[in-house]
């Protein structure tokens, strides 16, 4: 198959080219495109399968659900069976913008898209070309992030080309995302209400909307486990490098130069990965900034494609700092402890 690049401008984007688009996805293609969060990977949500086609690009399991997004409000009826209050309240408070939220499902939703769920998973995006390309398509899209199944979330076109070249229709290349974490994902399905992914929104803010305690992963209500979303349970955000968290207090010259230099001495490539205030304690080579301290939100647009940039250099282990002290800490850090599959130093 052969991929095609349809380059968008962000703030105009062309009508003629959106149209493109979307008419791969008429035909049941499959189109990756930009939201404000990460690149989704398009299909029809009314097609079972062109969803089987998503599933097979990504080489995802195919019980690990995808979210659709809908262009506007009204969109919801197409997808979910009835709207609870405080999913209007959230839709109202959060939309357009980076929070998923659980439904009951429709029957026009087919069960391969929600991995046999009786519920959906449902985002409005911020970005304009993604709204715009729903709307030319007239139906609601299923999107998972668009990467290999494992791999880092794409953030720029150069990203979902590296993993999905020859293997979807289109990409619309709409330049870097605004936020670079994915949505944060609600359940208010039930009759307590809880954060199955963090992201940007926090569990606090939709907990003021509400007017009800959310349950997430730092602040149970209750003890029993919470059941996350499906697909949290897989290997997540992983580059080919082995990572390590490091505390701040041994994220330091004296702690992390030695441990380099025996990486280097077996012949492997080791590199640090930290915001930019510690920048100058290490050779620009083996360092990998984030960005600084003081724009956590840069951190997070960064990160996974720092994680990238770690595969395109061969390195095979890496010393990433925790940055759990930062407003984002709690994303960046559930996004990080899965990309290092729990590694401490
Ligand atoms: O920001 C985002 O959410 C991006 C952009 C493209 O919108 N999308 C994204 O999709 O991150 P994906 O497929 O990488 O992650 C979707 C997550 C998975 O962990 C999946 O298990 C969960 O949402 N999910 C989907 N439907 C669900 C449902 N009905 N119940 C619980 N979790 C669900
Ligand atoms: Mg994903």
């Amino acid at each position: 198959m052969l991929t095609k690049v349809i380059t968008i401008h962000k703030q105009k984007p062309e009508k003629e080219l959106i149209q493109q688009a979307a008419d791969q996805i008429l035909a049941g293609g499959i189109v990756a495109f930009p939201t404000e969060t990460v690149y989704g990977l398009g299909a029809n949500a009314f097609d079972e399968k062109a969803a089987m086609h998503v599933y097979e690009a990504k080489g995802r399991p195919s019980d690990n659900p995808l979210i659709v997004h809908i262009a506007d409000f009204e969109q919801i009826r197409d997808v979910a069976k009835h709207v609870p209050k405080s999913a209007a309240m959230l839709m109202k408070a959060f939309w357009p913008g980076p929070l998923t939220i659980i439904f009951e499902k429709n029957q026009n939703i087919p069960d391969s898209i929600t991995g046999g769920l009786s519920t959906v998973a449902v985002r409005m995006p911020a970005n304009q070309i993604a709204r715009d390309f729903i709307r030319a398509c007239g139906v609601p899209i299923a999107a998972p992030s668009a990467n290999t199944s494992g791999r880092p979330s794409p953030t720029r076109a150069s990203h979902v080309l590296e993993d999905l070249n020859g293997r979807v229709h289109a990409i619309i290349d709409g330049g870097e995302v605004l936020l670079g974490l994915e949505s944060t994902i609600v359940d208010v399905c039930h009759e307590k209400p809880r954060v199955l992914r963090t992201g940007f929104i926090s569990s606090d803010e939709i907990s003021d909307v509400i007017g009800m305690p959310v349950e997430d992963k730092k602040n149970k209500v209750h003890q029993e486990e919470v059941p996350l979303a499906p697909g949290m349970k897989y290997t997540h955000y992983a580059p080919k490098a082995i990572l390590y968290i490091v505390d701040r207090t041994k994220f330091q010259k004296e702690t992390l130069e030695p441990l380099m230099d025996s990486i280097k001495k077996d012949g492997k490539k080791a590199a640090i990965v930290g915001t930019l205030e510690h920048a100058d304690f290490y050779s620009k080579k083996t360092f990998f900034s984030l960005g600084s301290r003081q724009d956590d939100e840069e951190v997070a647009k960064n990160f996974y494609h720092v994680l990238r940039q770690l595969d395109e250099q061969q390195i095979e282990v890496a010393y990433v700092e925790d940055l759990s002290d930062l407003p984002l800490g709690n994303a960046l850090m559930e996004r990080l402890e899965k990309a290092a599959g729990g590694r401490h130093l």
